[in-house]
C-alpha cells in the first residue's frame, strides 16, 4: 500500500516546467515519474469512445473527471511499486477533491509537494514556442489559454491545502532550467 515510498507532487500552470524538471530529477534520484498529462494522452489515443472522450476534454483545456484520473494514478503507482525509489508525480492534484481523494485511496499524503511559480506571459511564451513543433495539439493560443483559465480557477484551495499541512515547496519557475534544478534537488535532498 505504498507506505513507504517517498512520494513527490509536482504543481504549476501549463508550461511552468513540471515535467522538464521531473524527468530530471527521475534521472538523478532513481524515481519513476508518472505525469498525468503523459498518461491521460497514453489514454486519449486508444480507438475507444472512452479515448475519443478523454481526447476531447484535452483538447478543451479542460479537466479529465477526477475520479478516472485517480484510478488511473493509482494504478500506475502500484504497478511501479516494486520497482521505484520514489515517485515524482506532476500535474496532480489539480482540485481540491483530488488532494482529498489520493488521501483516502493511497492512505496518507504526499511527502512534499513542489509548485513552481512562474508568470501568465512566461507560460504561454515556452507553450507558444513549442507549439511552433507540433508536438503537443493542446499547444495552441485558445486551448493554452483555457488550460490556464483552468488552472487559476482551481489551483488556489490545493495551494492552501498544502501550505496548511506545511508540505509546500515554492520555487521560482522563471529562471534557467539548471538553476530551477539545483533548487528542486536541495527539496528531495532535504528529505533524505
Ligand atoms: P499536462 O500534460 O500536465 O499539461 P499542462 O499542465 O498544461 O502542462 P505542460 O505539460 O504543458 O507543461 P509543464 O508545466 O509540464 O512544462 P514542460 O516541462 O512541459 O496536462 C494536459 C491535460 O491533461 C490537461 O489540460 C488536462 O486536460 C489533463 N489533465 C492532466 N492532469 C490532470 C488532472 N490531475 N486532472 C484532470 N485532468 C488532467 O515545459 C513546457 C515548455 O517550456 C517546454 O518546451 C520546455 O522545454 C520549456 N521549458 C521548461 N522549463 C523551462 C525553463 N526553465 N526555461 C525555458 N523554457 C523552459
Amino acid at each position: 500500500m505504498l507506505k513507504s515510498q517517498v512520494i513527490i507532487f509536482m504543481l504549476g500552470g501549463p508550461g511552468s516546467g513540471k515535467g522538464t524538471q521531473c524527468e530530471r530529477l527521475a534521472a538523478k534520484y532513481q524515481f519513476q515519474h508518472l505525469g498525468m498529462g503523459n498518461l491521460l494522452r497514453a489514454e486519449a489515443s486508444e480507438p475507444t469512445r472512452q479515448g475519443r472522450q478523454i481526447k476531447d476534454i484535452m483538447l478543451k483545456g479542460a479537466l479529465v473527471p477526477s475520479g478516472f484520473v485517480l484510478d488511473l494514478l493509482n494504478t500506475n503507482l502500484l504497478q511501479r511499486e516494486e520497482a521505484a525509489k520514489g515517485f515524482l508525480v506532476s500535474g496532480f492534484p489539480r482540485e481540491l477533491n483530488q488532494a482529498k481523494d489520493f488521501e483516502r485511496v493511497v492512505g496518507r499524503p504526499p511527502n512534499i509537494v513542489i509548485i513552481l511559480d512562474c508568470s501568465t506571459e512566461t507560460m504561454i511564451q515556452r507553450l507558444l514556442l513549442r507549439g511552433q513543433t507540433g508536438h503537443r495539439a493542446d499547444d495552441h493560443e485558445s486551448c493554452i489559454r483555457q488550460r490556464l483559465e483552468t488552472h487559476y480557477s482551481l489551483c488556489e484551495p490545493v495551494v492552501s491545502y498544502y501550505q496548511e499541512k506545511n508540505l509546500l515547496r515554492n520555487i521560482l519557475g522563471e529562471e534557467p532550467e539548471d538553476a530551477i534544478f539545483a533548487k528542486c534537488c536541495s527539496v528531495l535532498d532535504s528529505l533524505r
